[in-house]
């Protein structure tokens, strides 16, 4: 009767342990955190080889802080994102984020595109609830591989109610990121990711959460933007701007069907004559105009070194080129007009 007992106790602490843990679901769309090489000493290897459930069985500490259970959008190095996936997993997100037996959501991505996935999903996705990305720079094969405690700390900030409320967030090498503050850093580092203008939200040091910031601006469940119904997004291109640069490029853009460009300027999203001369053609096909920059930090102002007003132009504000071109499109589906397209970038 005694061992009975026992074991009836102990059936009623792990079903209770299990009903407190918070319930994160793991989105998995490839990337090095899927990668593998055949030594794990090595910079060779192939992206997107390792399944959601290989990811989450090779971290069993997860079963401590959450209940946890994944989901297969996709397995691609990320340089390949696309839209078809892009709205497909935002749809996924927000029907998960609707279920009460959902607590929180982990996507594992790639580095190269997860600053722009982050950012749409944050103006996109509809829900307090936490939606958080990660990734890693080392395969799951390498000597001293980050992905997993990646995976680890970022079902942490999933699964913690103080990070609800906060946007879309990117988590890697132990801090937590704002979707649209976040950029890649360096192509080979593990501590690739910074958010390099206003800092990061927080830290997170083996599931240990703190946060130091808030987002900036409006995201999710303040954003306009849906993905409704949506089966596809407005071409906009980035045109990489340099010394001497001819506006070749932006016009063969436009005849191509672009509804937006984004400049990668110079400085303050300085352009050079041709390619002014060519935007302006740009803008009597009625398409939008946005002056970014290469310099990764700063204030893209509005007429500063041209004249915005009289040219129809958009300026960035602190929106880097990959940023840009993510909110431009997504204006786009409700405007075309420069003033409009301004405040948009005033806003989120
Ligand atoms: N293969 C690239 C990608 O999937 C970079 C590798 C990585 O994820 O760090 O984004």
């Amino acid at each position: 009767m005694k061992r009975l007992t026992s074991v009836i106790v102990i059936l009623f602490a792990v079903c209770a342990n299990a009903k407190d843990l918070p319930k994160v679901v793991i989105l998995a769309t490839g990337g090095t955190i899927a990668g593998s090489a055949p030594t794990e000493v090595q910079a060779g290897y192939q992206s997107g080889q390792v399944g959601v459930d290989i990811l989450i069985n090779a971290v069993p500490q997860l079963k401590e802080i959450a209940d946890v259970r994944g989901e297969q959008i996709s397995n691609i190095g990320s340089q390949n994102m696309s839209d078809e996936i892009w709205l497909k997993l935002a749809k996924r997100i927000n029907e998960l984020l609707g279920q009460d037996d959902v607590d929180g959501i982990v996507i594992t991505h790639g580095t190269d595109t997860m600053e722009e996935t982050a950012y749409f999903l944050t103006l996109v996705t509809k829900s307090k609830k936490p939606v958080v990305l990660t990734c890693s720079m080392r395969p799951s094969t390498a000597l001293s591989a980050d992905g997993p405690l990646n995976i680890f700390n970022a079902v942490a900030v999933a699964g913690n109610k103080d990070s609800e409320g906060r946007g879309v967030m990117v988590v890697a090498n132990d801090r937590i990121h704002s979707a649209r503050e976040v950029v890649k850093t360096s192509t080979t580092a593990v501590e690739t990711f910074m958010s390099p203008l206003v800092g990061s939200l927080g830290t997170v040091n083996y599931g240990v959460v703190n946060y130091v910031d808030l987002p900036h601006k409006k995201n999710t469940y303040e954003s306009e933007f849906s993905v409704d119904g949506l089966t596809s997004l407005p071409r906009v291109d980035i045109i990489a701007i340099y010394e001497d640069a001819p506006g070749d490029l932006i016009k063969a853009a436009v005849d191509l069907g672009a509804k937006g460009i984004v400049t990668s300027g110079l400085g303050n999203g300085n352009l050079t004559d041709a390619c002014i001369e060519a935007l302006q053609y740009a803008r009597s096909k009625g398409v939008v105009v946005v002056r970014a920059s290469r310099v990764l930090t700063g204030f893209v102002g509005r007429n500063v070194e041209l004249d915005d007003d009289k040219l129809g132009f958009v300026a960035s504000y602190e929106l880097i080129p990959s940023k840009a071109r993510v909110l431009l499109r997504l204006a786009l589906l409700k405007t075309s007009d420069p003033t409009s397209v301004q405040e948009y970038f005033a806003t989120y």
